[in-house]
């Protein structure tokens, strides 16, 4: 059988963050409550001229200027957080980045669970078309309310993912585990800009599905519990990840051991939930931070979509795999980024008025390539600042 998985993957992460400190202090509320019982430390805030479709094309232009842009002949973006309830994101994407014009492009939806499909899919091509590559990029921007209980794991992240026959950071394992349930626990009507959620509830169907989606994955013959030497987990917030590795091992016989997930966790501790891209992120975070050589070892991934849909799945650590990671522009997008005050963080949070009928220019603040340069009697003008 082909071997497919990843060949390379890098995250992206808007400039600005507002400290839950700042939020704590505003809130007149213990900032433990957040650094210790929610587990985040900050909130990434995009510009108004940045979203989903200028972070996935930040997140992939590293992986096309290192590996090429000719094999690629799909992406696939995976959103909760659409700009177009038509057009696909990716397709903005796509020309942003000067892919070949014989590519198929799609946008893919259920929640926060959307990268997962889009990559198992993108393994099942690969295999059957081994001389093609697929870019898979999860992007969102996690936004709550003002003053409601989720406005503390907020945030915005992508990342896109090279996949390929060649899979040089990981392979991706062919035994899924998976679980889908109707249920309301999150969710965004369509005239909504922040969903409605039951907080408390969420959480419970979460770990909910994770046994549920690890007993299908042990049905199916998967790998046992103790032959994975890390866990990744989607982080709506990175204490939600604590809970879920505690409820995994207990599920599952084992004595809990907390480094499993620790790495995964440092990342997104300073980004904030950025939902389909926050699984990736807490990936890429483990590889990032580890002290050891993870050649060979297993990593196993809990993907959960509220609604809800959910997936356990497992991945190997490909031979010289730190050849092909980006650590160093990692850390620089994370280490060269601004605390906004309270003030500034809430003309950030709201939108602009778009003026339906004319242009809406938006200023430029975007620290990377690219940017949404205008809404020009509706429709969205992205441009590349190099191209300029
Ligand atoms: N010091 C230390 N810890 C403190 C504290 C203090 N001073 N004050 C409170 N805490 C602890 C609490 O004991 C609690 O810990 P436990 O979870 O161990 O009980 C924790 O801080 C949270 O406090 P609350 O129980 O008071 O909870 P909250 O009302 O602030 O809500 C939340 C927390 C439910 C996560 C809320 O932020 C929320 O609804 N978030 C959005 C929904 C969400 O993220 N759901 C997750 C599952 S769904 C999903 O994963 C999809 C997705 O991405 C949204």
């Amino acid at each position: 059988m082909t071997r497919t998985g990843i060949e390379a993957l890098s995250f992206y992460t808007p400039h600005r963050y507002i400290s839950l400190k700042t939020l704590a202090e505003h809130h007149g509320i213990d900032p433990a409550k957040f650094s210790n019982g929610i587990g985040q430390d900050m909130i990434a805030l995009p510009g108004h001229d940045e979203d989903i479709v200028t972070m996935a094309a930040e997140a992939a232009r590293p992986i096309i200027e290192k590996y090429g842009r000719d094999d690629i002949d799909t992406v696939m973006l995976a959103t909760e957080t659409g700009i177009d309830q038509s057009k696909a994101a990716s397709i903005y994407v796509h020309q942003l980045l000067n892919l070949q014009s014989n590519c198929r492009c799609v946008e893919l939806k259920q929640a926060c669970y959307s990268a997962t499909p889009a990559l198992q899919m993108a393994c099942s091509y690969v295999a059957r078309k081994p001389n093609k590559k697929v870019l898979v990029i999860a992007s969102d921007v996690a936004r709550y309310d003002l003053d409601s209980s989720g406005e503390a794991t907020q945030g915005a992240g992508a990342v896109a993912m090279l996949v390929s026959s060649q899979p040089k950071t990981l392979e991706i394992g062919t035994t899924s585990g998976v679980f889908s349930e109707d249920i309301m626990d999150f969710w965004r009507p369509n005239d909504r800009r922040t969903p409605l959620f039951d907080g408390k509830f969420s959480a419970l169907r979460y770990l909910n599905a994770l046994v549920e989606a690890w007993k299908d994955y042990q049905v199916n013959g998967g790998k046992s519990y103790d032959e994975f030497s890390h866990f990744c987990y989607h982080l709506p917030f990175s204490r939600m990840g604590d809970k879920a590795n505690r409820h995994l091992a207990k599920n599952a016989g084992h004595a809990l051991n907390k480094e499993t997930a620790e790495n995964g966790l440092l990342y997104n501790r300073i980004i904030g939930n950025s939902y389909t891209a926050s699984l990736y992120i807490a990936l890429i975070s483990t590889l990032d931070n580890a002290k050891d050589d993870l050649t060979g070892k297993s990593i196993g991934l809990f993907s959960y979509g509220s609604g809800a849909s959910a997936e356990f799945f497992d991945a190997t650590v490909s031979k010289n795999y730190q050849e092909h990671l980006f650590i160093n522009r990692h850390k620089d997008i994370l280490n060269e980024r601004t605390a906004v005050n309270y003030e500034e963080y809430k003309e950030l949070w709201n939108a602009p008025k778009v003026n339906p009928e004319g242009e809406t220019i938006f200023s430029d603040e975007a620290r990377g390539r690219y940017r949404l340069a205008k809404i020009d009697d509706n429709k969205r003008i992205y441009i590349d600042k190099q191209a300029q």
